[in-house]
């Protein structure tokens, strides 16, 4: 993970990136630093923490410079640990991971080169001094011959205090140029609040960014031509608005987010080719990690249901490593809110590579996901800046469930869709009431049948990612296969409750729990259901087409996730440990 910039231009470095960097921090907030370049040295400022932190960097003076803002992988999130790292003449800044760092340190202690951090990045720093004769790019070249695994570096020389030498292999970095000026950051979301001009930079791609316009060079550093993509701006906006946090925000963008639903493809004339692709195709194969896996889960129980094709739902972790089956006519769909998700680019690589056609559900333009993808469909969510994903995953919802309907020949008007959610979200206040019985709960339980089951796995995950509350989503039926050992009276349980044919049978369930003393809160859309006295309280949905209720009812658990947060002190935008785009295996 972790986000990198850097710039070099007419103007002072530093404030420029941190702002950059600000943008950036969804992909990590352990610790963050700049390092900026001038004629007499380079200078370093780096602290642990977000990347308020380092305001007091934005004095340093040069108008060349890094920057990093970090999510651990290797060594404690520390000032020590933070980047960039300097060695010699060289200060880099890393994103990715280095699986061959233990050899190569080995190698630079048995040469009497200290260390200071406990990373697996400051080694580049030592390679690139090692093989620096007088040539910048060759000698980073020449070290990352060396590293395995995925890294995308920028690096300053005090050499050469107006340049920077970037470099990539499996993480992502754009470089943007201005009036002027030149920029490198991790994504077009940081870029394009400074400029609307960029060159990807592709895997084994190197460029040099000094004055006004950026070089680029293969692998060989035979100097090559790249295409300049002008592009619109990704985000309009990434304010709270007057909301406290960017979570309660982007929740109740829900139903504005509904009402823009529309499915198409980027580019619009792939569409024929997905259409096709889609009413052709024997079998699905969705691949996705957190709540997007959960999101396909959803999609799963429609597209059997609807349309009758076979669809198997794979975190993306494990497809890609598992040999998956991939027969004629299979559909992919990778879905990502980010379209970074390293794990999830390298599911859908794997199916192209096997011969899938590959359609991504992303909310990112030009992300790496789009540009692998046959065919984009967007989520058109708006930027989601709090680390727990929600309006994005009701997003995916409507255009997977969209897709089904396509390969069923049905319409279906979303906006109807917006208009509940608004119910909803009025409703979903209710659980505020519930956060003093789970506050000191040992763990939770989320159940449900059929789609709540997978609605109750959404639940749980947003509990434990921002309330940091052991929790579990469970299948209704499977409680009492050995789970309810753990229910007792201190046990909260949540029971999802939409479909009428398998409410009583989730009730059977919501009844052995309370026979253990648990407390019951029920969501449902059935009004007989929700005036059950056991519960210690009920919120009472909207109903709608029952193969598509999870996009109603997680709205109540995104709640419940969120005001429980906040009861606990934490910081619901940015929980502990977390990053919003998971850019390494
Ligand atoms: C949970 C959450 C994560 C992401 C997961 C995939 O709230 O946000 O579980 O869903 O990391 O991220 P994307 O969708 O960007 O691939």
């Amino acid at each position: 993970m972790c986000g990198i910039v850097g710039y070099t231009g007419r103007r002072r470095a530093a404030p420029v990136l941190l702002k950059l960097l600000k943008i950036l921090e969804y992909r990590g907030y352990d610790s963050a630093g700049i390092a900026v370049a001038n004629q007499e040295r380079i200078d370093i400022f780096k602290r642990q923490g977000k990347v308020e932190q380092i305001g007091s960097a934005s004095l340093l003076v040069g108008r060349t410079g890094i920057g990093h803002t970090r999510w651990a992988t290797h060594g404690a999130p520390s000032e020590k640990n933070a980047h960039p790292h300097a060695y010699g003449k060289f200060v880099i800044a890393h994103n990715g991971i280095i699986e061959n760092h233990a050899l190569l340190k080995e190698e630079c202690i048995a040469r009497n080169e200290t260390f200071i951090s406990d990373t697996d990045s400051e080694v580049i720093a030592h390679l690139i001094s090692r093989y620096y004769e007088d040539d910048f790019l060759r000698a980073v070249q020449k070290a990352c011959v060396r590293l395995e695994g995925s890294f995308a570096i920028v690096v300053l020389s005090s050499d050469h205090p107006d340049k920077i030498v970037c470099a990539r292999k499996g993480s992502p970095l754009v470089v943007g140029k201005g009036d002027r000026e030149c920029f490198v950051a991790s994504d077009l979301v940081a870029l394009s609040s400074e400029t609307d001009q960029a060159f990807l930079l592709e895997d084994g791609e190197y460029a040099v960014l000094q004055g006004a316009q950026p070089v680029f060079y293969d692998r060989e550093l035979s100097e090559i031509y790249k295409e300049k993509l002008r592009f619109d701006p990704v985000f309009d906006c990434a304010d709270k608005e007057g909301y406290l946090h960017f979570m309660k925000k982007e929740m109740n963008e829900i139903p504005s987010v509904l009402n823009k639903t529309k499915l198409s493809c980027v580019p619009e004339k792939d569409f024929n080719d997905f259409y096709k692709v889609l009413c052709q195709t024997e079998y699905i194969h969705i691949v996705a990690c957190g709540t997007a896996y959960h999101s396909g889960l959803c999609a799963k129980y429609a597209l059997e249901s609807l349309c009758r094709v076979p669809t198997e739902v794979c975190i993306a972790s494990e497809y890609r490593y598992r040999n998956p089956i991939i027969k004629p006519r299979t559909l992919v769909i990778a879905i990502s809110q980010s379209g970074e998700t390293a794990d999830t680019l390298a599911a859908a690589k794997l199916a192209k590579e096997r011969g899938a056609y590959l359609a991504a559900v992303t909310n990112v333009k030009y992300s790496s996901l789009t540009r692998l993808a046959d065919c984009v469909l967007e989520t058109n969510a708006g930027a989601e800046i709090a680390v727990a994903a929600t309006k994005s995953f009701n997003a995916q919802l409507a255009v997977l469930y969209s897709v089904a309907l396509l390969r069923k020949g049905e319409k279906e008007d979303f906006t109807e869709f917006a208009a509940y959610a608004q119910k909803t979200l009025d409703s979903a206040e209710a659980v505020r009431g519930w956060t003093p019985y789970f506050l000191g709960a040992k763990s939770v339980y989320f159940i449900g049948r059929g789609v709540d089951y997978c609605a109750a796995l959404e639940g749980s995950l947003k509990l434990k990612e921002i309330s940091y509350l052991p929790s579990e989503g469970y299948a209704a039926g499977e409680l009492k296969h050995g789970t309810l050992a753990l229910v007792d009276e201190n046990t909260p349980v949540v029971a999802i409750l939409t479909q009428r044919s398998l409410a009583e049978k989730t009730m059977n369930a919501v009844h052995e729990t309370k026979s253990r003393g648990a407390r019951v809160f029920l969501i449902t859309s059935l009004p007989d259901i929700a005036a059950n006295a056991e519960a210690t309280s009920s919120v009472l949905i909207p109903a709608c087409r029952e193969e598509f209720t999870p996009i109603l009812s997680v709205i109540p658990l995104q709640a419940l996730a969120y005001y429980t947060s906040i009861a606990r002190g934490n910081d619901p935008d940015k929980p502990r440990n977390l990053a919003k785009s998971v850019t390494v295996e």
